[in-house]
């Protein structure tokens, strides 16, 4: 097993480092920047003429991937939205042929993620699995499949395959909605560079990250949250999910502006708060962590050096300056490394954290 993880004392931080090279994989042949601009060519043209609505499917982490891409087809002028795949039984909105139903699963076994993508077959959905393993079930019952080309993840805790799963869900909106609109996206032009530099910002991030000494200097908070707006919240659940799993510690993501609905009576100078910033409305996103600051809670700003949030915050994690869609994704990698190194302090089996397993085939 040591042999497998090679430099890395785990393999949560192995595959946290494979991320340039798994995004580089994710995204080989797959996008023209030149000629007509087609932001994912696996598909033939007009693939998605006739799709009037998307529903994504998805549990976990996926599911964080599945609202991130979610919204951001939504940002592109097509409706849709992400459900929870354990909940579809119970409260799926209607489906008719017109309606595509995206089933996102890094296993492509995940039991209810299964019954959810079976139940839109039943209704008569269109159906696409967005997945890591070729051959996995639901890549064989999906009308279409599309895979990450992640490469294995081995810890429990998914990192890479995250990554991965967001990019490939953001091209395929910019190629439904190019297809259902005519016309490209009006920001495909800019977005479809930035994301070809994505494996580079992903290094820069890797190489000089103060994500340890972060997690060294409040590693004995009480809780810790996680605050973003437009792509920065599915990133604040994500960052909360892999930080709650691997250190059993209290975390908890939030929309940047619930906060004062609620979960600012638990901020005290005991809980520090990861806001992050993907410039999308961001002088909101700091007004708000300016409100916690002001309760006494460390702020920690997740942004690039420039940002107006590093003068405000305690602390800063920098990330790249890149594209709205993207820079969410550049943050998700400062957090994971937070999480692991907040874990690996409180020397928690960080690639098998108690009571979880990596795929979940039962309901
Ligand atoms: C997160 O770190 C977990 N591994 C978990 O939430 C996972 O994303 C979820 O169980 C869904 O798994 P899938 O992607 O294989 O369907």
């Amino acid at each position: 097993e040591q042999a497998g993880k090679g430099e890395y004392d785990h393999f949560m931080l192995k595959e946290i480092h494979e991320q340039p090279t798994s995004l580089a994989q994710a995204i080989e042949g797959r996008i023209d920047t030149r000629n007509d601009r087609i932001a994912l060519s696996d598909f033939e043209p007009g693939t998605f003429d006739d799709v009037e609505s998307v529903q994504f499917v998805a549990c976990g982490t996926s599911y964080h991937a599945a609202l991130y891409g979610s919204l951001g087809l939504n940002q592109a002028g097509v409706r849709s939205t992400a459900l929870l795949a354990n909940e579809y039984s119970v409260s799926a909105p209607p489906v008719d042929d017109d309606t595509l139903v995206i089933a996102v699963t890094q296993s492509g076994e995940t039991a209810d993620t299964l019954n959810a993508l079976r139940q839109a077959t039943a209704e008569g959905a269109r159906t696409l699995t967005v997945t890591n393993v070729v051959g996995s079930t639901a890549a064989r019952e999906a009308d279409d499949a599309l895979f990450i080309r992640a490469g294995p993840e081995i810890g429990v805790a998914a990192t890479k395959t995250f990554s991965s799963q967001a990019v490939m869900l953001t091209l395929l909106c910019q190629r439904i909605a190019a297809d259902r609109q005519g016309e490209p996206p009006a920001d495909l032009e800019s977005l479809l560079p930035a994301v070809e530099s994505m494996p580079s910002a992903l290094d820069e991030v890797l190489d000089s990250s103060d994500a340890a000494a972060i997690a060294r200097q409040y590693d004995d908070s009480q809780s810790y949250f996680f605050i973003g707006r437009g792509l920065g919240f599915p990133v604040a659940l994500e960052g909360a999910l892999k930080f709650k799993e691997i250190t059993y510690e209290h975390a908890e993501g939030f929309a940047s502006g619930e906060l004062k609905h609620g979960p600012l009576a638990l901020v005290t100078p005991d809980t520090p708060v990861f806001a992050i910033f993907t410039g999308q409305e961001d002088e909101k996103t700091l007004k708000n962590a300016e409100e916690a600051q002001t309760r006494g809670a460390p702020v920690v700003a997740v942004c690039p050096d420039e940002h107006a949030a590093v003068a405000v915050a305690d602390e800063h994690l920098a990330i790249p300056d890149t594209n709205a869609k993207l820079a969410g994704l550049l943050a998700n990698v400062q957090l994971q490394l937070v999480s692991y190194h907040a874990a690996d302090l409180l020397d928690r089996p960080i690639d098998k954290p108690r009571n979880l397993a990596k795929s979940v085939t039962v309901e």
